[in-house]
């Protein structure tokens, strides 16, 4: 375990809208290990999904630094940037995103042939993370034809199949039933590995239990407990 695998310090974040300033984010600092999952609880509104995309380098903060493995990401070009997300980062949303018109093989091979231009052996991968995820007889089934539960566990195939050493996940079960919900934690929990870090916004108090840690937004600031 890497204490110092994720490094956030003096995290600030605010939104301008209609020349009101909202501070969602005041100067957080938070230090996170690899090999481990963590909650990220608050109310609407505390600000976890900002937090979630600043992570994913998704958007900027107004100050503050995110080091990861000791590289400042924060101080990365655009370009560098997006190779870093591509190779190193995946974020998972309450609504899947999958590409209606793509089969569930594709929506999760497409990830691996945009990195390694290389559509044989993504298809190789794809079919072997579906069949991991207990989705064989849904390979060649498109978005519509599967329940909510198939394609969340679709849409984390492919945020993982990239290998990625940091997985966000925005409150990835919030649209889903509880047996649908407590299938894709499981698959969520099965990703913990060295060398990776995991971090699930959730409103759910038992999933929150269920994690190494948890972390409670309120005010623009973290509090962390294990
Ligand atoms: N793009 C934006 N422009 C202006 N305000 C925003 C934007 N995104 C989020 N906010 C505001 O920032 C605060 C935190 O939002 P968010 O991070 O989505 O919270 P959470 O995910 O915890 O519900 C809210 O007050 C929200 O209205
Ligand atoms: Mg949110």
């Amino acid at each position: 375990m890497t204490d110092n695998f994720l490094n956030i310090y003096a995290l600030s974040k605010s939104y301008t809208d209609n020349n009101e300033k909202i501070n969602v984010l005041s100067d957080l600092n938070l230090t996170l290990a690899d090999n481990s999952i963590a909650s990220l609880l608050g109310p609407s509104g505390s600000g976890k999904s900002t937090l979630l995309h600043l992570l994913a380098l998704l958007d900027k903060p107004n100050s503050g630094a995110i080091k990861f493995n000791n590289t400042d990401l924060t101080s990365l070009s655009d370009f560098e940037m997006t190779i870093y997300r591509r190779n190193e980062i995946s974020i998972i949303y309450q609504n899947n995103n999958l590409i209606s018109d793509l089969t569930a093989l594709e929506n999760v091979a497409i990830a691996n042939i945009c990195k390694t231009n290389d559509k044989k052996n993504a298809n190789i991968l794809a079919k072997k993370l579906l069949v991991d995820f207990g989705l064989e007889s849904r390979v060649n089934h498109f978005p519509y034809q599967m329940s909510g539960g198939e394609q969340q566990r679709v849409a984390i195939a492919r945020a993982v199949i990239n290998e990625p050493k940091l997985i966000f996940a925005d409150e990835p079960t919030g649209s889903l039933d509880q047996k649908n919900a407590d299938l894709v934690l499981d698959y969520l929990f099965q990703l913990r590995k060295k060398n990776r870090l995991i971090v699930i916004a959730t409103h759910n108090r038992d999933l929150a239990n269920k994690t190494d840690l948890r972390l409670t937004l309120s005010d623009g600031n973290v509090k962390v407990d294990s």
